[in-house]
């Protein structure tokens, strides 16, 4: 029988922001955990991605340490996973150019992502905008992944990586494994506090609607407080009453307990009760690895090491598969 030994994980995730509830809840809690399972991981932050929307220089290499310093304090053990930032690691920008001779201009076109953001930034619809997807191939396909752990958002990407690689493997022979969209057993989709129909981001122009993981304990009970309810003030869930959906699913996904668990719990104490229990569950679940957060970026000699190290392990995996691929189409290796 096959075990999870023998299966390749990789996720990659964009750093132009700190991550939000909804990135720590539906995402990065579960990929950490991926490690525990035996996988073999492969993660990264995907920097050349961000470079499709404008960004403050100063900023995004904030950010991205950032991000970099709050996986490791999630738990990220560098001793199993291979953990780097994407554009030191210089396979992806390689096989990308590639892989853009490779992908038809008509599939492109037909991206959602590249519809919705061409749309949201009219002035700046860039090359890099439209070919996004073909860097995000090459990123999986350079690693060999089985397996990606995407979101609903993501999985159409994933579905154009794996045309591509069945493409390439049927003009040149097997090059790539042709990867799997893993869409997440527990991972809870948590919208804005806000707003519960529009998912949870950190481009929320109503800062109210997100909690950022770096929010400290009185700004997350300042937002729960806040959060859209309705009238009804009774802590079930129904259709209807999305907001006290999300708080549900926020607190079942922190907590462990069920939706009638949590029904019962706070049975006839209505929402003045209920939404200081979501956000000290939230504080608790956060503080810890908000202390070992501080510890890390205080230390930026051991976080520069860290990801100075990470990329040549990544570049020895990524360079075998270039290697092949530049034999392949008739490049002078
Ligand atoms: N596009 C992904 C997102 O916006 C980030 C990403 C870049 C990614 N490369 C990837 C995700 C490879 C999975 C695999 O969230």
């Amino acid at each position: 029988m096959e075990t999870n030994e023998s299966k390749r994980i990789l996720s990659m995730y964009q750093c132009t922001g700190t991550f939000t509830l909804g990135n720590y809840l539906g995402a990065l809690r579960n990929h950490i955990k991926l490690q525990q399972e035996g996988y073999q991981c492969v993660y990264a932050l995907a920097d050349l991605h961000a470079l499709t929307v404008r960004q403050v220089p100063a900023e995004l290499r904030k950010y991205t340490k950032e991000a970099y310093a709050w996986l490791l304090a999630m738990g990220i053990d560098l001793e199993k996973t291979v953990f780097f930032i994407q554009s030191q690691v210089p396979e992806h920008s390689q096989l990308a150019w590639i892989l853009n001779c490779y992908t038809q201009f008509g599939e492109l076109s037909r991206m959602t992502q590249f519809k919705d953001k061409s749309a949201k930034h009219a002035d700046n619809i860039n090359g890099g905008l439209f070919t996004y997807p073909c860097l995000m191939a090459a990123d999986i396909l350079l690693y060999q992944a089985d397996f990606v752990p995407v979101g609903a958002d993501q999985k159409q990407h994933v579905e154009i990586a794996r045309d591509i690689a069945e493409r390439f493997n049927g003009i040149y022979g097997d090059t790539f494994t042709v990867p799997e969209p893993m869409i997440p057993q527990h991972g809870a989709r948590v919208m804005s506090l806000q707003n519960p129909l529009s998912k949870m981001s950190k481009s929320d122009e109503n800062q109210n609607g997100n909690i950022s993981v770096l929010d400290d304990p009185d700004t997350i009970l300042r937002k729960f407080k806040r959060a859209k309810t309705d009238s009804d003030s009774q802590v079930r869930f129904a259709e209807g009453k999305e907001g006290v959906n999300n708080l549900m699913g926020i607190y079942a996904a922190v907590t462990g307990k069920s939706y009638p668990e949590i029904e019962r719990e706070f049975e006839g104490k209505g929402y003045g009760e209920f939404k200081p229990a979501v956000a000290e569950a939230v504080i608790e679940e956060l503080r810890p690895i908000q202390e070992r957060y501080r510890q890390i970026v205080a230390d930026k000699a051991y976080l520069e090491q860290c990801y100075r190290e990470q990329a040549p392990k990544a570049s020895a995996i990524a360079r075998r598969t270039l290697s092949k691929v530049m034999k392949k189409v008739g490049l002078v290796l």
